[in-house]
């Protein structure tokens, strides 16, 4: 089974119209490497300037609400989001889990509005230092994958990405063992929910991706992409994940 390999930036809560210099070599990176499919989600404010300044470059959200509309005070819709240009959303992710205490449910429910809205979805599960101290990694992995993954996801519009959160933003990664051990497990975990469709849906690692790190992660069984936090910035780091990927 071959899966075309992903990689996607999150900008979280950085950048500016100022830095959107940094999409025109991401976008050139992106356009050489053509048997990897390249996006970035950054904040709100930056998705328009974003798609308008890079056209070829997938420019998704970070986060969208599961409401279509309403009285919703501050929180952005998938159809907005769209209609600025994202073409994806990353949803679920852990500092979103964290600091916003959203649950898987609220993630499936993100994930299933971002879908009907028409925008393909990154769902991010993982676990704490603690759980994985514990043994109990694979079993929050499973059951976060369990209660946010809609049953009707598909490859053409949904991806999975695994990212411990000890990982992000440390510096720290698991070894190649351990990213395996869990892929493995999402995937049939997926199989379990989707059947013979989980196959054709990727699983992206993300936790302290480099330049220096990416090839053999990459590299990893299961292993179909990239979700990159700092690294993806700039350019001058965010290539060289680009082209490991290739
Ligand atoms: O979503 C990507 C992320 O959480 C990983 O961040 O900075 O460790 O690459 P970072």
């Amino acid at each position: 089974m071959t899966r075309r390999k992903f990689v996607a930036g999150n900008w979280k809560m950085n950048g500016s119209r100022a830095t959107l210099g940094e999409l025109d070599a991401i976008a050139a990176a992106a356009r050489e490497a053509s048997a990897v499919d390249v996006a970035v989600a950054v904040p709100f404010t930056l998705i328009d300037p974003a798609a308008t300044r890079v056209p070829g470059l997938a420019i998704g959200a970070e986060d969208v609400h599961a409401a279509a509309s309403g009285a919703h005070t501050g929180c952005v819709s998938a159809a907005m989001v769209k209609e600025a240009g994202a073409r994806f959303t990353i949803v679920g992710h852990s500092e979103r889990r964290a600091d916003q205490h959203e649950t898987s449910h609220d993630a499936w429910a993100k994930a299933t509005a971002a879908h009907a809205a028409g925008l393909t979805v990154i769902l991010c599960c993982g676990e704490t230092e603690a759980e994985r101290d514990a043994g109990r990694a694979e079993r929050v992995v499973q059951a976060q994958i369990e209660k946010s993954v809609p049953d009707h996801a598909a490859g053409d519009w949904f991806t999975l990405a695994y990212e411990p959160r000890w990982a992000i933003g440390t510096g720290r990664t698991p070894t190649i063992d351990e990213i395996e051990a869990i892929h493995a497990i999402a995937r049939a975990k997926l199989r379990q929910m989707v059947g013979d469709a989980a196959d054709q849906i990727r699983i992206l690692y993300g936790g302290s991706v480099t330049g220096t790190n990416a090839a053999s992660i990459l590299g990893a069984a299961n292993v179909d992409g990239a979700l990159v936090g700092g690294a993806s910035l700039t350019a001058a780091k965010f290539v060289p994940i680009i082209d490991a990927a290739a």
